[in-house]
C-alpha cells in the first residue's frame, strides 16, 4: 500500500516528551514535542522540531534554557490539555493539571511523575522559514532510580514510556515492548569492541 509522502509520521512511531520554558517574567509553559531525538550516540546534545508559532520555541530563544521530561503512560490523559493553546502569559502546569519538579542547573521546572528529565541550554538554532530545529545541550540529565536497569537504561515494561502512533484521524497513545533480547554495540565492529564504550563507564 502507497501513501501521500506527507503521511510519513504515520509510518514512524514517536516518542512523547513533555518541554517546559519560562518566559522572562518567570510564566511557566509546557507543550508536549513528538519531534526530538538525541543527536547520534556519544554526544551531549538533543535536537528538536518546532513551529515558529509557539511559546515554547519564543522561551527558548529568549532565554536559552528548557527541560525536556519524559512520560509514562500514566500521563497519557495529559497530554492533550498540556498541547492546548493559551496565551503567554497564562501557567500551563496548572491548566494541564501538572506538577512541576524543580531543575538544578536552569530555571524552567520539570514535570513531577515523569520517567527522566533532561536539563537543556540552547546550543545552535538551524532556521527555516516555517520551522527550526533547536539543538540543545543536556547540562544534567536525570531518571527515577525505580526505572533504571542494572544496565542504566529505562526498565520499560514498569516504565511504559509514552509514545505515539498518528493516523488520519489522530494520535494513537502506546508504549514500547521489551522483546527480551538485544545485541551489544561491538556487535556492529568486525573486532567485536564499542570504540565509544570508554565515555560511558563513570
Ligand atoms: C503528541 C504531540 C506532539 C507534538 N509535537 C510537536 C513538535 O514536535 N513540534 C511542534 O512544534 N509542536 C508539536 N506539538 C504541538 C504543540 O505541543 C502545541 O502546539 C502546543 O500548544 C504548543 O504550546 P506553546 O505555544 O505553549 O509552545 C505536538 C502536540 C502533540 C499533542
Amino acid at each position: 500500500m502507497e501513501l501521500a509522502p506527507i503521511k510519513r509520521e504515520f509510518a514512524l512511531t514517536l516518542p512523547v516528551v513533555l518541554v517546559s520554558t519560562v518566559d522572562q517574567a518567570g510564566t511557566r509553559n509546557l507543550a508536549p514535542y513528538s519531534n526530538v531525538t538525541p543527536l547520534l550516540r556519544s554526544t551531549d546534545l538533543i535536537v528538536l522540531a518546532s513551529w515558529h508559532r509557539r511559546d515554547t520555541l519564543k522561551n527558548i530563544r529568549r532565554t536559552g534554557e528548557f527541560v525536556v521530561s519524559v512520560p509514562g503512560v500514566a500521563l497519557a490523559d495529559k497530554i492533550m490539555p498540556a498541547a492546548m493553546h493559551y496565551p503567554p502569559q497564562v501557567d500551563e502546569f496548572s491548566q494541564a493539571g501538572l506538577e512541576a519538579k524543580p531543575s538544578r542547573l536552569v530555571r524552567p521546572p520539570g514535570v513531577a511523575g515523569c520517567l527522566a528529565w533532561l536539563e537543556c541550554r540552547l546550543r545552535k538554532q538551524y532556521l527555516e522559514k516555517s520551522y527550526v530545529l533547536v539543538v540543545g545541550q543536556v547540562l544534567r540529565l536525570e531518571m527515577d532510580e525505580r526505572f533504571v536497569t542494572p544496565q542504566g537504561g529505562l526498565d520499560l515494561s514498569k516504565a511504559q514510556p509514552l509514545m505515539a502512533s498518528l493516523d488520519e484521524e489522530g494520535v494513537n497513545w502506546a508504549t514500547v515492548r521489551d522483546l527480551g533480547k538485544g545485541a551489544p554495540y561491538g556487535a556492529m565492529f568486525p573486532h567485536g569492541q564499542d570504540p565509544l564504550a570508554k565515555l560511558y563507564r563513570d
